[in-house]
């Protein structure tokens, strides 16, 4: 807790041209839940903020997946032929990817794995996996806000195949590439790349609302990730959205 707060500190003292509050309240972590918090914000409780970040994870496709390089002991032959140091081993490296919000049931994220990949290739030899994504506003809303006081989180898990059938009976191809029409050039079955599709099964859920005084920062309960229904993800509103338009809501009609 005390990292969070002098990390946003230290942002505050960078961005002073925008309305922040006092440091007091920045050290100040008030329970989830706790209304009317002298800062005058009432702060989400955690339900509230496990219905953010399923929005989040509904209208955001890009984040960044991180693993852990195995030891070097534990190599597979297909390390050989990227000339990875030899030291890299129990080191976690964070890389961009694609994903879909398209199994609303569960909130599990719907990733294309490319087997040469590294974060694959790593989840492969054993790695668990942690997505982390941001909430990014509006362009045209986005310069009223700071970044610092903007929503993050990390979901970790672990990568599960997704069989034929359900990638069939869920509509997963479709899903998918509606957030990502280039990624048609790598589906599976595709001539260059072996790919296959997975879901991140989220165990955990790590989650920064904003500043301190007004946004619960703290984990979230795997079950009320879960447990978000659809009509609360699309009643919900983020920082710089303004109507119901911007809800992606052909996305989950199956
Ligand atoms: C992956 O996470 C589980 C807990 O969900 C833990 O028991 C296991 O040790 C982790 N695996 C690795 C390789 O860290
Ligand atoms: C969601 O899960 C939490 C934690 O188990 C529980 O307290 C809450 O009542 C559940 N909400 C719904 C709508 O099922």
């Amino acid at each position: 807790m005390r990292f969070h707060a002098l990390a946003i500190l230290s942002s505050v003292q960078l961005t002073t041209s925008l309305t922040l509050p006092h440091f007091q309240t920045i050290f100040s972590y008030p329970s989830p839940g706790a209304s009317l918090y002298d800062s005058g914000y009432d702060i989400p409780s955690v339900h509230e903020s496990a219905v953010q970040a399923r929005r989040i994870l509904h209208l955001e496709n890009i984040g960044t997946l991180s693993t852990i390089f195995p030891s070097s002991s534990s190599r597979s032959d297909s390390t050989a032929f990227e000339n990875r140091p030899s030291d890299v081993g129990g080191t976690p490296i964070g890389l961009m990817d694609y994903f879909g919000d398209c199994e609303p049931s569960t909130g599990n994220p719907t990733i294309l794995a490319i087997d040469i990949a590294t974060s694959f290739k790593n989840a492969a030899a054993g790695s668990n996996i942690t997505l982390s994504l941001r909430w990014h506003p509006p362009d045209a809303h986005a310069r009223k806000y700071s970044t610092a006081n903007l929503p993050r989180y990390s979901l970790v898990g672990y990568l599960e195949d997704i069989k034929d059938q359900e990638v069939k009976e869920q509509g997963l191809v479709g899903c998918f590439t509606k957030y990502h029409p280039d990624a048609r050039g790598w589906l599976p079955g595709n001539k260059i790349h072996e790919s296959h599709w997975v879901r991140l099964v989220v165990q955990e859920v790590y989650w920064i609302g904003g500043f301190g005084d007004r946004a619960y920062i703290g984990w979230i309960p795997v079950e009320e990730w879960r447990n978000v229904t659809r009509g609360e993800v699309e009643e919900c509103r983020l920082p710089g959205e303004q109507d119901t338009k911007f809800f992606l809501s052909h996305l989950w009609n199956r």
